[in-house]
């Protein structure tokens, strides 16, 4: 279905040719004066200079050039030059009905046969998910269904870091721990053991425990560094070891996304990468992009219009190690060639905003990214605590992220606590709704802020919050349960009538029932929009108004007791399709809705 201001817009481009003005003024927008009118268009103000002639005469030819088949109600130009439109509620309801039956309702793709991979995971092999992972994974799983919605073959991936200095820590350590351990002897033929020889706990001691110690030993840390290198070198023991750590590692990260409804589709690391590292850096010394700079090689990538720093990529340290910056050049070498996509998008802290913009310029140069392919760096801000800084546990410790989703859930359960469901139940919308306050509290803002976690906030069952949201569509369930009480078909039947157009919405009503159902008409253009801005807030904005507005349209009719039988029906369509696209768009949020609450 054509999106509905798209429709309003051609009805004036076609207007605007008529009178003899170009179609380009002729864009419709939602009117920002809703006490006057519901859209607007204001072309025939940009056109007054173009044609140099006072706006309202514009207008007012534009006005008597329209076609009116009944879309609009009433069409009005006022001074200066403005054209304020009321849409015919005939009209209105019947594009409705028509995204009752449609598929998506009625939202067309716009990026059908092309691919986005996004990259959102981040997590570190051997460390704890923690709250730094929290804004990348829930922003990117919103932002991969966003696009998936809009029709793109999307592909998330973990790309987990496997690679590194944490690697080599963990390995200086367990040596200086356990030197006899098998992985650890040059000599050694046999096959390595399937057991991974430390658990997932030991590992969160000895990390953090290796790290510091780096941090005061010099010799330490050099034998850290050897280590990385021999393992990325293939040596056989360490390799092993990495395996059997990365088995248990991921095994747990899975479980943690996947407690968050955050999946990806591909779970690569950086080693990953490895393979492609050195031929793309003889490709770059090939094509002259490639330089040494004291005993290092980079790629410089410094523009003349910087205007601030810009240092050069690195390819190789000067001990010949491979570092961030070749890992993400050859991943993207990796993608180009697996998927060819469209768009590459990266939703990782702003604070490594400058890496992603060496990296992308870099790749560029060498010719890796042509311009098919459009690379975003999507950086969001912390999540802060109170105090404004980044988000602690009480004893200034780094959080867990499931300590995090623990507490937020045990908060709702409290608020529940006089609700008379079994406990089983309570557990269970407890996790549905503090995750769907932990998420949208996040989601809610645009991704590049920082925000700051008030768990009171986020929470609450009233304002902008995810638990508003689901508690609006328990109440759209709880009528429909209502309805199907006191005529004795099934909730499901009923949806089903719905999309079938067995039940369809009537013209007529109040006012809050227009409002509402233009805020429905206006779906396709909110999603498309989210799309093209990679902006999952959008979505929060649009369902928090269309929550609000059903809310005002429940208190003001009385649903279940409406006499007029066709009035009813009606009504229960509008509201089943409300719930349907709210429906539709927290699954592009990745919360989920209980059916009580
Ligand atoms: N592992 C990195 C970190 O914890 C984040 C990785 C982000 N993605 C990327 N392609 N560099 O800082």
């Amino acid at each position: 279905m054509k999106a509905l201001l798209d429709i309003l817009s051609e009805k004036f481009e076609n207007a605007f040719e008529k009178a003899g003005y170009s179609r380009e003024f002729g864009k419709c927008v939602v009117s920002n004066r809703p006490d006057l009118c519901e859209f607007q268009c204001n072309g025939a103000m940009a056109g007054a200079k173009t044609y140099k002639k006072a706006p309202i005469m514009i207008a007012n030819e534009v006005v008597a050039a329209l076609e009116n088949d009944g879309v609009f109600k009433s069409v009005e130009a006022i001074a200066p030059g403005f054209i304020n439109i009321i849409l015919d509620d005939n009209f209105l309801t019947g594009y409705l009905n028509e995204m009752s039956v449609s598929e998506k309702h009625g939202y067309e793709p716009a990026a059908v046969g092309k691919t986005a991979v996004i990259d959102y995971g981040g997590a570190n092999v051997a460390k704890p998910l923690h709250v730094g992972h929290l804004r990348p994974a829930i922003i990117g799983e919103s932002v991969k269904r966003i696009l998936a919605f809009d029709g793109y073959k999307t592909i998330g991936d973990a790309h987990l870091g496997d690679w590194g200095t944490p690697i080599g820590l963990i390995f200086t350590e367990m040596q200086a721990r356990n030197p006899s351990l098998v992985y650890f002897d040059e000599n050694y033929t046999g096959e390595y053991p399937d057991e991974c020889p430390v658990t997932l706990k030991e590992l969160e001691e000895i990390y953090p425990f290796a790290s510091a110690k780096s941090k005061e030993d010099e010799e330490y840390r050099a034998k850290a560094r050897q280590a990385v290198f021999e393992l990325q070198q293939g040596r056989r023991g360490y390799r092993a070891l990495w395996e059997r750590i990365m088995d248990i590692s991921k095994a747990d990260l899975k479980k943690n996304y996947g407690s968050l409804n955050v999946y990806f589709e591909l779970w690569y690391g950086e080693s990953d990468a490895d393979p492609y590292i050195m031929p793309m850096i003889e490709d770059m010394k090939k094509k002259g992009i490639a330089r040494i700079s004291e005993g290092a090689l980079v790629v410089d990538v410094k523009e003349e219009t910087d205007n601030k720093e810009m240092p050069p990529c690195m390819l190789l340290k000067s001990d010949g190690a491979v570092g961030y910056d070749s890992t993400d050049l050859a991943t993207i070498v990796q993608r180009m060639k697996d998927f060819a996509p469209k768009k590459i998008i990266y939703v990782v802290d702003k604070r490594q905003g400058l890496h992603f913009e060496q990296v992308f310029r870099a790749v560029r140069k060498a010719g890796i990214v042509g311009d098919d392919t459009e690379l975003f760096f999507l950086g969001n801000g912390t999540m802060n605590g109170k105090d404004g800084k980044p988000f602690k546990t009480r004893d200034g410790g780094v959080l867990r992220l499931e300590a995090l989703v623990r507490d937020v859930s045990d908060h709702v359960a409290e608020k529940m606590a006089d609700r008379e469901l079994s406990a089983e139940e309570k557990d269970e919308i407890a996790r549905k709704v503090g995750l769907a306050a932990l998420k949208y509290g996040d989601l809610s803002n645009a991704a590049t802020k920082d925000y700051i976690f008030d768990i009171d906030k986020f929470t609450s069952f009233e304002g902008n919050t995810g638990p508003y949201i689901l508690y609006t569509m328990v109440r759209i369930k709880s009528i429909l349960e209502k309805y199907s009480s006191v005529t004795g078909t099934s909730t499901d039947k009923v949806r089903v009538s719905v999309d079938k157009g067995e039940i369809k919405m009537t013209a007529g009503g109040n006012d809050s029932e227009k409002k509402l159902k233009l805020q429905l008409g206006l779906f396709s253009e909110n999603i498309h929009q989210a799309s093209a801005e990679l902006a999952p807030h959008k979505v929060c904005t649009y369902i928090f108004e269309l929550s609000n507005l059903f809310n005002s349209f429940y208190h003001e009719n009385k649903i279940i007791a409406e006499e007029n039988e066709e009035k009813r029906k009606g009504w229960i369509a509008l509201i089943v399709l409300t719930l349907k696209v709210l429906e539709s768009c927290i699954d592009l949020l990745a919360i989920e809705a209980p059916e009580k609450m």
